[in-house]
Parts: C-alpha cells; structure tokens; sequence
C-alpha cells in the first residue's frame, strides 16, 4: 500500500479519530451510569441509549476502516524507531479490530436478552439471534469485560505513546493526527 507523502492523516481521517474518541468518552459514561443488565431489567432509556449510541460508533468504524483502506497512513515519521511503528500498526489494529467486534457482541447480547436494539428511535436492529437461545449467554460477559479490561488498556498505551512523543521524543507523531497540522 502507498503512503501519504505530506506525514499527516487526511482531514477526513483526523475527524473520524477524534469523533470515536467523542463518542467512546459518552459510551462509557452510560455504560458505568446505566443499570447493571440481568435476567429481569427492563429497558430503560439510558440502555437503550447505549445501544444506540454503541451502533453509532459500529457504523462510524465501518466508514472509518472504509477510508482507511483507500487513503493509506502518512509515511512513518523520520527517526522513530521501527518496533514503535510496528507496536504501533498492531495496537491500531487490534483498536479496529475490538470497535468492530464490541458492538456485535453488544448487539447479540441484547438480542439475547430479548431487548430491543433502536437507532436513536429511527430504525430497529434486525434481532440477530433468538431470545435466551442456546450458546448465546456468554456474549454480555465478554462484552463488558472486552470493553473495560482490553479496550481501556490498550486506549492508555495508545495515549501514553502519542504523549511520548509529544513530550518526551518531542517529534511530530502526535501532530500527524491533530487538526489543523
Ligand atoms: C464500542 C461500543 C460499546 C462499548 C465501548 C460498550 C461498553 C459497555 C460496557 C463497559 C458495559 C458494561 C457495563 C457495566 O459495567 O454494567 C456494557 C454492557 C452492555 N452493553 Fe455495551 N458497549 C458498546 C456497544 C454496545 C452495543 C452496540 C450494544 C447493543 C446493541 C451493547 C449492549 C450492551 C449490553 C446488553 C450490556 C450488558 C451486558 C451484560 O452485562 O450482560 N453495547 N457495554
Ligand atoms: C487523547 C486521546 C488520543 C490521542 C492523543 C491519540 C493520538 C493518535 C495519534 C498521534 C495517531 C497517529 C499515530 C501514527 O501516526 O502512527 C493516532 C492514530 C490512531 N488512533 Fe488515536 N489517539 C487518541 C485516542 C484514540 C482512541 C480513543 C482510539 C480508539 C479506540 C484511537 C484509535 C486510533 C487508531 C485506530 C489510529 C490509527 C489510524 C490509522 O492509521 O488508521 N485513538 N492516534
């Protein structure tokens, strides 16, 4: 794949960045606001705001990796390291990755539990498996746990990185994603 010759993202890529983070910053503050689901919670209007927003964030990702795949990264920036620009390629996938597959396994779970999953009152999910059906039951476990123990970690790494170079190697890693550089 090619590479951007100018060492920043796109404009687009840069929006799209700092619109998840946004939207990741809402999704844990419902998360940890709204009632612990179990067998016999209702929906309320936190959760199923959780979902919405959760889908939000499934699509934004879509059109996100879509970009991704026909605008390639800048080149690396001069004098980095090449472990830290492979750690870095992983860790960006592996945040790709668990933003695709942490509102699946959202969206199974509620479908799982029988609960509805709306977009913002505009459309419903299709219900992606049965009510209490078998092999199903694990999938809020993993999604919490995912969301909390791997997610949150790897996002601190990323951030303790581009702070690094920010402050610590002082180059332009953390320029390459700001807007307006
Ligand atoms: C990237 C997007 C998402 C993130 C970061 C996220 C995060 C979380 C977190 C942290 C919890 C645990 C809350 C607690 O401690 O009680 C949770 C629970 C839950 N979320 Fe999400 N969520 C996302 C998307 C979704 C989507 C799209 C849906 C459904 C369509 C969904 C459905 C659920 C359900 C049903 C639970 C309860 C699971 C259980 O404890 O059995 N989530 N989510
Ligand atoms: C204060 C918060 C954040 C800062 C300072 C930050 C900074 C950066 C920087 C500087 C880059 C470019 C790295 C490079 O050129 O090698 C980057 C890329 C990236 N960031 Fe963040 N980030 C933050 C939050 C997040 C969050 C919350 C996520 C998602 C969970 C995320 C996901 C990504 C991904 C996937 C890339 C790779 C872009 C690509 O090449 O496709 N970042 N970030």
């Amino acid at each position: 794949m090619g590479e951007r010759g100018d060492g920043t993202y796109t404009g687009t890529a840069k929006a799209l960045h700092w619109l998840v983070f946004a939207l990741l910053i809402v999704q844990f503050a419902i998360a940890w606001t709204m009632p612990h689901i179990g067998r016999n919670t209702p929906l309320t209007a936190l959760i199923s705001l959780h979902f919405s927003v959760g889908v939000l964030i499934f699509l934004v990702i879509i059109i996100r990796l879509a970009w991704r795949m026909t605008h390639p990264e800048p080149r690396p920036e001069e004098g980095v390291p090449p472990w830290q620009t492979t750690s870095a390629r992983i860790i960006h996938w592996l945040l790709y990755l668990l933003l695709l597959a942490l509102p699946v396994l959202g969206w199974i779970n509620a479908s799982w539990r029988g609960m509805s999953v709306s977009f913002f009152g505009l459309f419903v999910m299709p219900k992606i498996v049965a009510t209490r059906g078998a092999g199903w039951g694990w999938t809020g476990d993993v999604h919490a746990l995912l969301a909390t123990y791997v997610l949150l970690p790897l996002v601190g790494l990323h951030v303790a990185a581009a702070l690094y170079h920010r402050f610590v190697r002082r180059d332009r890693v953390m320029q390459r994603m700001l807007p307006g550089m």
